[in-house]
């Protein structure tokens, strides 16, 4: 843990709570969910008893109540054992939770928050789209108002969780097409699986992150009362802009947790491996290695920490969440990919936890904004005089 960091006792008994239920629950079964692409649905109900999936819900809708850097430290803990947890956690907590708190009606809030914070729902986001990744306000699924219901049909990807979700925030245009507003022609919907034209679509055979299902939702005339209109409706590109500055925070956190497990399994080996007549962690060659692991770690937490703090302050953080995330993944590659270097051959097979967090670390560069989105955020801010 960052030694800078003076965790409160209330920080403590989140990351023991958390440490105890991936030693039951999550670390024995991670190597097995990944080669069988499983998604453990038990998982939903056990985190939400725990509190972890209501972190930063107030208590008065059944939530912990707590900051970003608590949420964080129980992120990484339970990434570090299992990502696909772990992305199950992050985006849960950190987009349709804080976008229905943030932009909800009371109605709204009174109707959803309760069922996400205790786990009897799952959350999900839906923004991106076949033709729209990183271009996201090119997004092309069509909202039109018919009486007291929006009709939407689109095709939404990516999901994560998607077929398992019972509270989707998806973004449709609701400008038309002869007056295209972009991003500023685009509302947030809250769905739910049990809206009539509701469709779970393609399920990917990914890489990495296997015990994270992710499929593609199709909505086909799919009739949603206009109460479940969030906010503005041409504002829900900004709040989903806006609430990814959290989800960005989550994903380095993710990254963390998969990196620091790297670390620790490298170090060990270290100890443990025997070559030329000696451990290895007893050549340079291993320890600058396990020096730069370390270093970079800990420079990703403590950018982290000092970000969730000012988001925490009520400071607008957009271009610091970009930095943390951009920092933190390409941390979480560069270390996934040392700690096979340290393992050599070992580390190539399944037989040793390294070469699924490699694998895990790739999409966390990729998924809530690639490195390269990133980099424009903080470029665009720089520019700006940020
Ligand atoms: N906060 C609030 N409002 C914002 C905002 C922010 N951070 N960023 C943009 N907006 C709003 C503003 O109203 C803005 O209008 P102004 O220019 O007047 O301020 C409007 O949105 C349009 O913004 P831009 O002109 O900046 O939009 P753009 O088309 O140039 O796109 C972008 C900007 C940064 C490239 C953005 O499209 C982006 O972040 N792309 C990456 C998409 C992404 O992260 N997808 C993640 C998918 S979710 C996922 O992966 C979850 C999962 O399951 C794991």
């Amino acid at each position: 843990m960052n030694p800078l960091l003076h965790l409160s006792e209330t920080q403590s008994a989140i990351i023991d709570t958390a440490r105890e239920f991936c030693a039951q629950e999550v670390s024995p079964f991670a190597a097995q969910w990944d080669r069988d692409a499983h998604f453990e649905p038990t998982l939903v109900r056990k985190l939400g008893e725990l509190g972890f999936l209501g972190m930063m819900i107030p208590e008065a809708y059944d939530g912990l109540g707590l900051d970003t850097t608590t949420y964080l430290l129980a992120l990484e803990e339970i990434s570090a054992a299992d990502a696909s947890v772990g992305v199950l956690m992050s985006v849960h907590n950190s987009l349709p939770t804080q976008m229905i708190l943030k932009y909800g009606s009371d109605a709204q809030k009174a109707e959803f928050l309760g069922p996400l914070a205790r786990g009897e729902k799952l959350g999900a986001f839906a923004l991106s789209e076949p033709e729209a990744g990183s271009d996201a306000s090119a997004l092309r699924t069509q909202a039109v108002r018919d009486g007291d219901d929006w009709v939407l049909n689109g095709t939404k990807s990516w999901i994560s969780a998607g077929g398992h979700a019972g509270v989707i925030l998806a973004m449709a245009r609701t400008d038309t097409p002869e007056a295209r507003r972009g991003g500023k022609g685009i509302g947030a919907f809250i769905i739910t699986p049990d809206l009539e034209g509701f469709k779970v679509g393609k399920k990917e055979n990914k890489m990495g992150l296997r015990a994270s299902e992710t499929v593609q939702l199709v909505f086909d005339n799919m009739r949603v009362p206009a109460d479940r209109l969030l906010g503005d409706a041409s504002m829900g590109f900004a709040y989903a802009m806006q609430s990814l500055e959290a989800g960005r925070l989550g994903i380095a956190a993710q990254a963390l947790g998969i990196a620091r497990a790297a670390c620790e399994h490298a170090t060990a080996y270290a100890r443990e491996r025997h070559q030329f007549g000696k451990a290895i962690g007893e050549f340079q060659g291993i320890q600058f290695k396990l020096a730069d692991m370390a270093t970079r770690i800990h420079a990703a937490r403590s950018l982290l920490h000092a970000t969730a703090a000012a988001k925490d302050r009520g400071e607008s953080v957009t271009e610091y969440a970009a930095m943390c995330k951009l920092f933190a993944t390409e941390t979480a590659m560069w270390v996934t990919t040392q700690a096979i270097q340290v393992f050599g051959g070992y580390g190539y097979t399944t037989d040793y936890p390294v070469e699924r967090l490699f694998r895990d670390a790739k999409v966390t560069e990729i998924y809530e904004g690639t490195s390269e989105i990133q980099r424009i955020v903080i470029g665009r801010a720089a520019l700006k005089g940020g």
